[in-house]
């Protein structure tokens, strides 16, 4: 009896390691076991160049949501083309909570600004405000976060910067998005 549950431990235990090896084997494109956190990834996007890998992460990251002034008024709620010569040129309209206010940066003039070692290490420390998606950026590898400063870098200067942070309870002289929720109104709520 016990010879038997050992059989099925060790049996067990083989299945593990044998699993554990052909995942290995196999390489990222499987289902590759979660990185514990911290660790950097390795997953990336292929494309042909650089460049278009960049512009593929830009586009599905959303960055141009908040970067992009006019983008969520004209490409998401009408449908309007808009060209790469117009993205990611920053905006003056804030994002206030508990974090002061924040306003989405000229990527157009910061990618001008620093060299790709000093956008890794930025992405890798994610140290600014909301709503700002640091953990998106956190999350990718070393080529893929290349790739979009490859791309963004490429689209050149253009664009005035955007106003400088607020810090908490500091009132904002211009338009913002207040990041509190509402409550219902008493009709709603019945
Ligand atoms: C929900 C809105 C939002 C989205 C989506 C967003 N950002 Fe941001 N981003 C911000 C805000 C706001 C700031 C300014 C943060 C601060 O003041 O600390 C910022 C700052 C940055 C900065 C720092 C620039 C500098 O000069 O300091 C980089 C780099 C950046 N974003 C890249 C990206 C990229 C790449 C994406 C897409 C993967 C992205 N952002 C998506 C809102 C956003």
């Amino acid at each position: 009896m016990t010879t038997h549950i050992t059989n099925i431990r060790m049996h067990a235990a083989f299945l593990a390691v044998a699993g554990i090896l052909s995942l290995q084997a196999c390489g990222g494109a499987t289902a590759a076991p979660v990185k514990e956190a911290g660790e950097i990834p390795t997953q990336h996007v292929k494309a042909e160049s650089q460049i278009d890998a960049g512009r593929y992460l830009v586009k599905i990251g959303g960055c141009n949501d908040c970067h992009t002034p006019g983008y969520v008024e004209g490409v998401m709620m009408t449908g309007m083309e808009m060209p790469d010569t117009e993205w990611l040129k920053g905006g003056d309209v804030g994002f206030s909570g508990p974090w002061g206010v924040s306003y989405p940066s000229n990527l157009r003039l910061s990618f001008q600004n620093m060299d790709e070692a000093q956008f890794i290490e930025m992405a890798r420390k994610g140290q600014g405000r909301p709503p700002m998606p640091w953990p998106s950026l956190q999350a990718m590898s070393d080529a893929d976060l290349s790739a979009i400063y490859a791309y963004i870098h490429a689209l050149g200067a253009a664009g005035e910067p955007a106003p400088a942070a607020l810090s908490p309870g500091v009132a904002p002289d211009r338009p913002h998005i207040a990041f509190v929720p509402q409550a219902p109104t008493a009709q709603a709520a019945k």
